[in-house]
């Protein structure tokens, strides 16, 4: 159910039932040569509408921007810094809790917001006593990793990866953009990078992934997976004491 196409006595009447709200985060930021530069908030978004349908919960509209300072080296990206974020995440909910939530699950697409998510629930927690928050990142589920491992091996990547290029397939089939085979570097530098060490470091935007192997239909299997394993955590937060 998404918030944003509803009207108000009706969220009035949903919060006598359930005070829960899923909100879908990610970034704008290049992910390859052949990656989608939406990818993040494009699988969050999907996930978050999926799961809010299925166990009737509404869905605010997606944090569509994040921490991408890496990847400002790259066309087409672009980033609110972790102060900005923090402010921003803290508000936002704020504004939601004063009028009735008190549960907030977030489904992030982005490493790149994880700290600074967490970051801004610890300053949200300290002033609102009934609120909870939790947090799941699609891509570090362990069943979802380990279908990665059984499809890519050795080769997922940490950014633009086969199972995010895949997702992405299987969500937007007429985006497919075939890749010719082989690994981008992984040097293991230092981490966070500036954006333009990152681009001298990772020239096409790939941090270890070998994209040839992505398809549609792995990124349907996946992208089931992470719905099922997201849902059934988003369902416990809902209803946990
Ligand atoms: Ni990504």
């Amino acid at each position: 159910m998404e918030l944003a196409k509803t009207n108000w006595p009706a969220v009035e009447q949903y919060l006598t039932d359930s005070t829960l709200l899923i909100l879908p985060i990610g970034s704008v930021e290049q992910h390859g040569p052949n990656g989608l530069i939406g990818t993040d908030h494009l699988v969050s978004e999907a996930l978050a509408r999926d799961i809010g349908k299925d166990l009737n919960v509404f869905v605010a509209p997606t944090l569509a921007y994040g921490m991408s300072h890496h990847h400002l080296a790259f066309p087409g990206s672009t980033s609110v810094s972790p102060r900005t974020l923090i402010l921003l995440v803290n508000e936002i909910l704020s504004g939601f809790y004063r009028n009735g939530f008190r549960r907030f699950f977030f489904i992030n697409g982005h490493g790149g917001n994880d700290s600074s998510l967490k970051a801004a629930f610890s300053e949200f927690l300290l002033d609102h006593s009934k609120a909870r928050t939790s947090l799941a990142n699609w891509w570090l589920l362990p069943e979802v990793m380990e279908q990665e491992k059984a499809y890519f091996g050795g080769v997922n990547g940490y950014h633009a990866t086969c199972g995010e290029v895949a997702v992405t397939w299987h969500l937007f089939p007429d985006r497919e953009t075939p890749i010719p085979p082989g690994q981008a570097p992984d040097p293991h530098h230092e981490w966070p990078l500036g954006p333009e060490r990152f681009r001298a470091l990772y020239p096409d935007g790939r941090m270890g992934s070998d994209p040839s192997l992505s398809t549609g239909e792995k990124g349907r299997v996946l992208y089931e997976i992470a719905f099922r394993v997201i849902r059934d955590k988003v369902r416990e937060f809902g209803s946990a004491p």
